[in-house]
């Protein structure tokens, strides 16, 4: 695989139902037991696991040196489903290096990217097919799935040296979160939400 190498190189994203990339060099699965803490309605969330632990969603990605200047690319497929009213959705991160961006393009599905800064700052932004997303950098990041059935696929690509900072997103929360309300999505606060033990 190309992730060393220093010559210009393609690949290729394979349209099928989950628009696989045709090379890459590291998959990623999280299931329903990586998120424990992260939806609202725990007893939802345990009586689920004791059902059944599901992957929520998975990542496949062109890895690259972590260092300025390279960029990772991937897939992330998040899959359909809820947790109680919650839909199915990402751990979500800030980058570790906070002034890193990160670019997505949605290729299938719909749903919300939940972003918010240290700051205090928030955004959700809806994605379909073709929404191209700019994620700047001090933005954490989540993708949530809000199709019915359809996964959500969206490319991504960050600075090599970006790093993922999970530790803050499982301590706080997101400060909005996407629930579905009598069969449409709704963006509400966050009740659990509390903030970092160490502000930025
Ligand atoms: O770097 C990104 O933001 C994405 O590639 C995500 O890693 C991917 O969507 C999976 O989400 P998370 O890393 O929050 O588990
Ligand atoms: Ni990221």
């Amino acid at each position: 695989m190309p992730s060393e190498t220093t010559l210009p190189f393609t690949f290729n994203i394979v349209p099928s139902l989950e628009s696989i990339l045709d090379k890459y060099d590291n998959h990623i699965a999280r299931n329903l037991s990586a998120m424990k803490g992260q939806y609202q309605d725990r007893a939802a969330y345990e009586a689920k696991l004791t059902e059944d632990d599901p992957v929520l969603y998975e990542v496949y990605e062109v890895s690259r040196p972590p260092v300025a200047g390279e960029l990772l690319m991937g897939i992330s497929i998040v899959r359909p489903g809820k947790v109680g009213n919650e839909y199915y959705m990402t751990k979500g991160h800030f980058h570790t290096v906070l002034e890193t961006s990160e670019m997505y393009y949605c290729l299938r599905g719909a749903g919300f990217m939940v972003m918010e800064t240290p700051e205090g700052d928030w955004a959700v932004e809806a994605l379909k097919p073709g929404t191209v997303l700019y994620v700047p950098p001090r933005w954490a990041h989540r993708s949530v799935n809000t199709g019915d059935q359809e996964n959500l696929v969206t490319f991504f690509t960050y600075p090599g040296n970006a790093g993922h900072d999970y530790g803050t997103i499982e301590r706080q929360g997101f400060r909005k979160i996407v629930m579905d309300h009598q069969g449409n999505p709704e963006i509400a606060d966050n009740p659990r939400w509390m903030p970092a033990d160490v502000r930025r």
